[in-house]
């Protein structure tokens, strides 16, 4: 078994018992399994068999070090979405060949930066973020690689602020001026057009909308090699989903068949971000019962130390993530309002969840929070981030501490 199971009445991670890591390092803790990681990693690259692919892992999925470090190591390149994520990648040893930046406000201070590096590519949002990534390399001398990220106008079917392809999203070149600005680029000195990118959003749980998106791609690229454009790849973004509910979903290899099969007439090399679906799974967060009150007849509010500081998804985009016990006791279930210590309504963990029965001072883990949990951690209410462990072959360690207050107001002056 690889990543978060029950072992001898017990939740652990890749067998270490999660009440173990606790007791060490205090709660709330991101306990990760980089077995669980590396296996994800491989069925997405592996299912693309011979076909040409890269596979650029999206940083804002989670950017802690360790963890962009075993991405490297597994071959994977990046999917940096501002000069922040750039620069981690270049520390965790990423080329600058490996690092795709899409985005759609780049500053003119992270484009000065970026231009000059010679990135993969820049995946241009604008007609006017175009010209001036075209300024910047005319004046270092150099020609941009540049992608163009096309919005298709198509409906990912997922949750509205995860939602990127529909034209009344901020995303992408307009389908409509898309054709005029690709084939524009044609004989412009300082840009050198290498790719079409689209994304049409994130937790895509149904084929239909990624099949789609590729679709359209491969469809464009071929009226461009019709008007003598030729690409290097194209980008299909990110977007798989992962099932929360542990339920079954779209398989990595249902995933890259459907790609594969809408671009491998066109033979053109394949691009992908995924995040969610490498890390998303392979991460709990730890955290401890601090109180329990009756809510109401049939149920109680279980206080937890993490809330929505540490995990924002549940009260951002009203997301499920089950929870479970770390040392579940065996007499009983209970109805609880899984909630956290925050000053607002809104900072409930889990709603109406029958659970074994809790105790204070319990321990639970919140599973498949890999993805987009860390990374949108907060400080809300001066809660320090939450520190992060990492589990590799039956040894652990920390590899983010927790915060301090020293450390927030070593940034502050009176
Ligand atoms: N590429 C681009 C251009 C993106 O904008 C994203 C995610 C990805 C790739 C990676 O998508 P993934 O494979 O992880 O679905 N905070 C939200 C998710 C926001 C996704 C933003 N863009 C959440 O917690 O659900």
């Amino acid at each position: 078994m690889v990543g978060f199971y029950q072992h001898s009445s017990e939740l652990v991670c890749d067998d270490v018992p999660l009440s173990a890591i606790a007791a060490d390092v205090g709660t709330p803790t991101y306990v990760y399994s980089a077995a669980a990681v590396r296996e994800r990693y491989r069925a997405i690259d592996g299912a693309f068999g011979a076909y040409p692919h890269a596979l650029h892992y999206a940083l804002k999925a989670n950017s802690t070090f360790a963890l962009v470090k075993l991405l490297r190591e597994l071959g994977s390149a990046v999917d940096a979405n501002s000069i922040g994520e750039i620069e981690v990648a270049r520390r965790a040893g990423f080329a600058p060949s490996e690092i795709v930046f899409p985005g759609v406000g780049k500053s003119p201070a992270e484009l000065e930066c970026a231009v000059p590096l010679g990135l993969k590519a820049i995946n241009v949002e604008s007609a006017g973020e175009l010209a001036r990534v075209e300024a910047i390399a005319a004046k270092t001398g150099r020609p941009a690689r540049v992608a163009v990220r096309v919005n298709p106008d198509i409906d990912a079917r997922t949750h509205p602020h995860v939602s990127t392809g529909l034209k009344i999203n901020k995303f992408g070149v307009p389908v409509d001026q898309a054709r005029e600005l690709l084939t524009s680029m044609a004989g412009r000195r300082w840009l050198t057009l290498v790719a079409i990118h689209v994304h049409v959003g994130s937790q895509i749980t149904t084929l239909g909308p990624l099949r789609n998106a590729a679709a359209f791609a491969a469809g464009l690229a071929g009226e461009l090699r019709g008007a003598g454009v030729r690409l290097e790849y194209l980008d299909l973004g990110g977007g798989l989903g992962i099932a929360y509910d542990g339920g079954a979903i779209v398989t990595p290899e249902e995933y890259v068949a459907a790609l594969v099969h809408e671009v491998r007439a066109d033979g053109l090399p394949i691009v992908i971000e995924p995040g969610r679906s490498i890390v998303g799974p392979a991460g709990v967060l730890v955290a401890q019962v601090v109180d329990l009150k009756p809510r109401d007849a049939s149920s109680h509010f279980a206080v937890l130390d993490a809330g929505m500081t540490e995990l924002l998804r549940p009260a951002l985009y009203g997301a499920f993530h089950r929870i479970e016990p770390v040392r579940p006791r065996a007499n009983g279930a209970h109805e609880y309002e899984v909630v956290g210590p925050v000053c607002e309504s809104s900072d409930v963990v889990g709603r109406d969840r029958r659970l074994a029965r809790l105790e204070v001072g319990d321990f639970v883990a919140i599973r498949d929070v890999g993805a987009y949990g860390a990374a949108m951690a907060s400080n809300y209410n001066r809660r320090p981030l939450p520190a992060e462990v990492l589990v590799d072959e039956g040894r652990w360690r920390v590899i983010r501490r927790r915060q301090t207050v020293d450390d927030m107001l070593s940034l502050e002056h009176e």
